[in-house]
């Protein structure tokens, strides 16, 4: 297991449509390692802090841009991007928000006509 670097804050906007009228922050506490990337924390907090909190991964190489997200103001693949300082992560800009970091895309409207 690496070993922790230190700890850093994490503030993810948070935001279920079906019950809430706005979004707001919620704030986490992660210890990061060498290496880690905006995911890893992500993957850590579901795993570790709140299964309840959405986001979306899939190839977690840059290769599919499935996991933009806005981080502490930038538009960045969670996937490459290094944790290193505390972190403010907010979804897409522009987009219709369906759960946390979640928004509707291509994909995501072509199935939602699906259905
Ligand atoms: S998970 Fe595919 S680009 Fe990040």
């Amino acid at each position: 297991m690496s070993k922790t670097l230190k700890n850093i804050t994490v503030k993810i906007s948070r935001f279920n449509p079906g019950i809430q009228k706005e979004s707001s922050f919620a704030s986490y506490n992660v210890p990061i390692t060498a290496g880690m990337s905006v995911l890893d924390v992500l993957d850590y907090i579901y795993s570790n802090l709140d299964s309840s909190l959405s986001y979306y991964s899939s190839c977690h190489r840059g290769y599919d841009s499935c996991c933009l997200v806005v981080v502490n103001g930038k538009i960045t693949r969670a996937c490459t991007t290094p944790a290193i300082d505390d972190l403010v992560i907010e979804p897409m800009r522009n987009r219709k928000v369906l759960k946390d970091l979640v928004v509707e895309s291509d994909i995501n409207a072509r199935l939602t006509k699906k259905k």
